[in-house]
């Protein structure tokens, strides 16, 4: 599955780069509080309107403090996938329960330098885990390859039944490292820079889930 990141779209015309990434799985939303995070982009209100304006499953992965307090209206709203950071999750397992409870899928998300082991356990409450494979907080970075032991690892966790989630990647995929990541085991790919840094997006949707399945 291939998941365009709006963060590298133009924020002045979403509804238009939305229509632009017809053929992609899921859209992508950054949500970040300059807390979590050094950056800031949108919040509920530019989600709900994102909502209203596209039929793309919306992949909201909020880079924020206090997930345990915002992240359920996320769902509300109507988000299909609603991912938190474990790193600043207080009840990861309430979280997910809440989550569920209101119609959307549960995503927990890691740092690159956050071990998996210590997760594992939580992660028996989700339904996607986002591996990320930049420093949360920009676009266009360069892809870090020892993320894709984490990929391993979950992926063999997940095919002897003792996880039952999709596997997303975040950050730095592009025609080169999607090949890297589908090896090691990725079920979902985001890319943001690669999508709309491309003259079609569509077209750059394509090339990347005809590389991801070689
Ligand atoms: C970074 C965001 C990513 C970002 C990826 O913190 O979570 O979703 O949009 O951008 P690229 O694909 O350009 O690395
Ligand atoms: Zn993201």
């Amino acid at each position: 599955m291939i998941a365009p990141s709006i963060l590298s779209a133009d924020f002045a015309h979403l509804a238009d780069e939305l229509d632009a990434v017809i053929g992609a799985d899921w859209v992508h939303v950054d949500v970040m509080d300059a807390h979590f995070v050094p950056n800031l982009t949108l919040g509920l209100p530019v989600v709900e309107a994102l909502l209203r304006v596209t039929d793309i499953p919306v992949d909201c992965h909020l880079m924020i403090d206090d997930p345990d307090r915002w992240a359920v209206g996320y769902a509300e709203a109507g988000a299909y996938n609603v991912t938190v950071h474990a790193e600043a999750a207080k009840d990861p397992v309430a979280i997910a329960r809440d989550l569920r409870a209101a119609g959307a899928k549960a995503g927990l998300s890691v740092k690159p330098g956050t071990p998996l082991e210590p997760w594992v356990d939580v992660l028996k409450h989700y339904d996607t885990l986002l591996v990320m494979s930049v420093e949360p907080g920009f676009g266009g970075q360069s892809f870090i390859p020892d993320v894709l032991a984490k990929v391993r690892t979950a992926r063999h966790l997940v095919d002897t039944g003792h996880l039952r989630l999709l596997v997303e990647i975040d950050g730095g995929i592009n025609n080169d490292t999607i090949e890297l990541a589908a090896e090691a085991g990725v079920d979902c790919f985001v890319a943001g820079s690669a999508v709309y840094g491309a003259d079609d997006p569509a077209k750059a949707v394509a090339a990347l889930r005809d590389r991801a399945a070689r």
